[in-house]
Order: structure tokens, then sequence, then C-alpha cells
């Protein structure tokens, strides 16, 4: 069997393997232990302003849906034991912001994007394909989605209704936790991507959050 540092593929399989039954058959009660929300004193809120909530939180659960695909992809081409494990790292933290996201939906009645294996499927396929470029290349893909998503909290932090204060406490740690991916990625030799590279995804990200704002 093919070695990577102390690591094989089966190895690097069976962890993918284990972190996505526990992202799916988690119970409630486990996913809300960091809720950022928990606390949270929210208003009632209109008609209105809970379905621009759910429009918003169903963007952010597919977006982290996503990112479950991408990071488990680029774990398991990954050719560094130590970008493996900061790949899987980010992954855990992932798994959490879609926990968030799924409990705030519950919350607001809202129901998650009906194209969720869709957006699994087609990221982990692109995870597998950056990563085979090398790990200077995934790392540099990682910090420029993390910056990208980063932008994207920032315009939804923006566009939420003043008073949904518990959908915001989710976002901003959301938003600190992504900042802190895309830093670790440059740290670990992140390549810069091209112009047209950014472009593009930029132009993918915005099909799937037009998307997934409707189903
Ligand atoms: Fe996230
Ligand atoms: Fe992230």
């Amino acid at each position: 069997m093919r070695k990577i540092g102390q690591f094989s593929m089966l190895d690097k399989a069976i962890a993918c393997l284990d972190h996505g039954l526990r992202a799916v058959f988690l119970d409630d009660s486990q996913k809300a232990t960091t809720y950022p929300a928990r606390n949270a004193d929210c208003p009632a809120l209109s008609k209105e302003e809970r379905s621009r909530s759910v429009r918003l939180m169903r963007v952010n659960h597919a977006g982290e849906v996503s990112a479950q695909g991408l990071y488990l992809g680029q774990s398991l081409v990954s050719r560094d034991t130590e970008t493996f494990f900061s790949l899987m790292e980010a992954a855990n933290e992932e798994k959490e912001h879609l926990h968030w996201c799924e409990i705030r939906l519950k919350e607001l009645e809202g129901r998650v994007s009906i194209l969720g294996g869709v957006w699994f499927l087609g990221s982990l396929c692109m995870g597998v394909l950056i990563a085979r470029a090398g790990d200077d290349w995934s790392l540099g893909f990682v910090e420029e989605t993390e910056n990208q998503v980063v932008e994207h909290l920032d315009n939804h932090l923006f566009e939420l209704p003043e008073k949904d204060v518990s959908s915001k406490a989710i976002l901003l740690v959301m938003r600190s936790d992504e900042a802190r991916h895309a830093k670790n990625a440059s740290s670990r030799g992140g390549r810069k991507l091209p112009y047209w590279a950014r472009k593009a995804m930029q132009f993918q990200a915005k099909i799937m959050t037009t998307v997934a704002s409707r189903i």
C-alpha cells in the first residue's frame, strides 16, 4: 500500500469517512454544545424578516456543505501528513458551522437546500482535482476560498435583519474561524492562485449562492 508520511490512503479514507458520519449522524443535543447563539436574546421576527434570514442562512448552510466536500476531497489526496491534519482540523470546525446553520434554520422554521447532495459531491470532486495539483496549490485554494467566504459573510451580516441577533452571533464566529483558516493555509505554504482562477471561483460561488437561496 502507498504510504504518505505515516498515513496510508486507507487511513485517510477511514478518517474522512468517520468525519462524514459524525457530520451527518450527530444528535441535536451534541450539535448544540458549541452553538454561538445559545444565549442570544433574539426578539420575534416579522414574517418578512424571518424569510430573509431563512434565505441567507440556507445559503450559508449550503456553503458549509460545500466546505465539507472540498476539505474532505482535498484531505484524501493531500500528499503531506501535516497538510492532511491541517485540512481535517479545518473540516472539523466547518462541521460545527454546518450544525449551527442547521440549528438556526430549524429555529427559523426554514429548510436546508434540497440540492445538498449536489453541493457536496460537486465540491468533493473539485477538492480532489485541486489537491492533485499539489499541496501548495491546494492550500492556496483554501486561502482564496476562505477569503471569499469572509467577504460573503460580511455581506450577509449587513443583509440580515437588524433584530436577528442569533444569526449574526453565528456568522461572527464563523467569520473569525474562516479568516483563521485562510491565514493557516497561507502560513503552511499556500500558493497564490492566478487571477482567472480566483474569478472562476467567484463565478461558481455566485451560481451556488443564487440557486441555494431559492431551492
Ligand atoms: Fe465555515
Ligand atoms: Fe473555513
